[in-house]
């Protein structure tokens, strides 16, 4: 990962400089530096971007313009981190290994350097793993002014950047590599290098709490399911309930019976990126030593096919004692995390959020630009949402009237676990709310959760959606709640 090193400027021949240049609108003019304007090489433009102009002489490398788009209030902040991972993209094309910030400062508030970094910081993930030939990103280290960023914040972007980039690299493992064990072990290192505490149920005691959702889905399998507890209690936190997160952890879907068809398997492995981001949450927060109070879940398992393997017609009780007849063995999800939601309320939690790649419906909606959003609690959801323009993580609500509750009445068992041919996000999300009796959240990230072209910050595969907006949103609850008398 880059390293952001906050040393005064030590020029030398070694070190190339970048030269940012704010200007308030599009319209104005730029001033280059004095003796520079003479030494262009090479000159490219980005038109979405800014300006970028390239220096192969001295040390100067690159200059670039960030005009402000006053108009667009709320998507500013995305501008400027997408500039950071233009200016990233930039150095890196031309294999440069070191930079030092000038002018960086000037026109930038702090808020909007450390937007700056964050993108230029998360632009450089990349996953080359299982590639004989491996490049390693050329550009280590950008060196900035003292006074540049709080120096506390440089340690804390890096290891919520490292926990965002983990988060990637667990939706981009394939099956083959990351099974529900697999998940559990890399969990229980992560932890200890983190500093929070971690439970793995294994199957017998699964079947002792009769976790028949989790049981149901992992049937077909030939490896056992796991059920993860993460917990993050500091001793300054500054709340005492819980907030508890959730993360469906289908590390495969076949779909079981029913059968995934044609195109619809592929990449079927981003089914565990709501575990993911509730691991890589969990991670950030605790190496950032945030105090509040986490809990996260994770039931995981893969949804596959054998002699064993749930039929649709099937019944299966929860571990609440909810019985669900199956009507569509692709609809696991649900399953999994109904057990999950229920095992939440023995921590009388302040709020349960839980994220799941929970219905091709909410990838109709949101693409992969937003998330789809129910829940019980309008403040609670509009604090997230807060958070969600504040990362560009954007949630999107969708309703949770009572007639779609009437869509997944069964005549034979409690529930049934599809609702029919609409309304999909919002029947998935009334099957979740049986199973909770808290404040609650749910956040389909079916449309988020990977992407097909790199763009800005995001590379192919993975996006670690889900960990910047948690992060944001206890952030700032430990703001709101250290305030005195609140
Ligand atoms: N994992 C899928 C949802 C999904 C679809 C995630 C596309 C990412 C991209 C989920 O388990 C599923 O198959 N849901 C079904 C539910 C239906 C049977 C009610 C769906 O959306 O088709
Ligand atoms: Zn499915
Ligand atoms: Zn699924």
């Amino acid at each position: 990962m880059i390293k952001f090193q906050l040393d005064t400027f030590d020029v030398s021949k070694s070190v190339s400089q970048v030269i940012v240049i704010t200007l308030k609108n599009k319209s104005e003019n730029y001033n280059l530096p004095t003796g520079i304007s003479q030494k262009i090489d090479k000159l490219i433009t980005d038109k979405e971007n800014g300006f970028f102009t390239l220096y192969d002489k001295d040390t100067i490398k690159l200059v670039s313009v960030f005009a402000k788009n006053e108009s667009a209030v709320v998507n500013d902040s995305e501008e400027i981190r997408l500039f950071g991972a233009a200016v990233f993209k930039a150095l890196e094309s031309e294999k440069i290994e070191k930079v030092q910030l000038l002018g960086f400062s000037e026109g930038f508030s702090i808020c909007e350097r450390a937007l700056f970094l964050e993108g230029m910081s998360l632009a450089q993930y990349r996953f080359d793993k299982y590639k004989k030939k491996k490049t390693k990103p050329s550009l280590t280290t950008v060196y900035l002014e003292k006074s540049a960023v709080v120096s506390g914040e440089i340690e804390a972007l890096h290891n919520l950047v490292k926990a965002v980039s983990f988060a990637k690299d667990l939706v981009n493992e394939p099956l083959n590599y990351l099974n529900a064990l697999q998940f559990s072990e890399l969990a229980v290192k992560m932890a200890e290098e983190c500093g929070f505490t971690t439970e793995v149920f294994d199957k017998a005691k699964i079947q002792e709490l009769n976790m028949g959702g989790l049981l149901g889905v992992n049937q077909g399998s030939d490896t056992p399911p796991t059920f993860n507890i993460f917990t993050h209690k500091p001793a300054d936190a500054v709340n005492k309930k819980p907030l508890v997160l959730v993360g469906k952890g289908v590390m495969f879907d076949t779909g079981g019976y029913s059968l995934k068809t044609g195109n619809y398997m592929l990449d079927m492995k981003t089914d565990m990126a709501g575990a993911a981001a509730v691991l890589a949450t969990m991670m950030a927060i605790s190496s950032n030593k945030l105090p509040y109070y986490v809990i996260g879940l994770v039931p995981a398992t893969d949804n596959k096919i054998s002699a064993n393997a749930l039929v649709v017609d099937d019944i299966i009780t929860i571990s609440d004692g909810t019985t669900v007849e199956v009507q569509n063995t692709d609809a696991e999800g649900r399953l999994v995390l109904a057990d999950a939601l229920a095992f939440a309320k023995q921590f009388k939690p302040e709020l349960v959020i839980d994220l799941a790649t929970l219905t091709g419906a909410a990838a109709a909606i949101t693409g992969s630009f937003g998330i789809a959003m129910a829940g019980n609690n309008k403040s609670e959801m509009a604090n997230l949402k807060t958070s969600g323009d504040s990362v560009y993580e954007r949630l999107m609500e969708v309703p949770m009237w009572r007639e779609f509750e009437e869509l997944l009445k069964s005549e034979i068992a409690d529930l049934k676990n599809i609702g029919g041919s609409i309304g999909g996000v919002s029947t998935a999300a009334k099957f979740l709310e049986h199973f909770t009796d808290y404040n609650w959240i749910h956040l389909d990230i079916a449309g988020p959760a990977s992407v097909k072209t790199n763009k800005g910050y995001m590379q192919v595969g993975g996006t670690g959606v889900g960990v910047r907006l948690l992060y944001d949103f206890i952030q700032t609850r430990i703001r709101l709640q250290s305030v005195p008398n609140k």
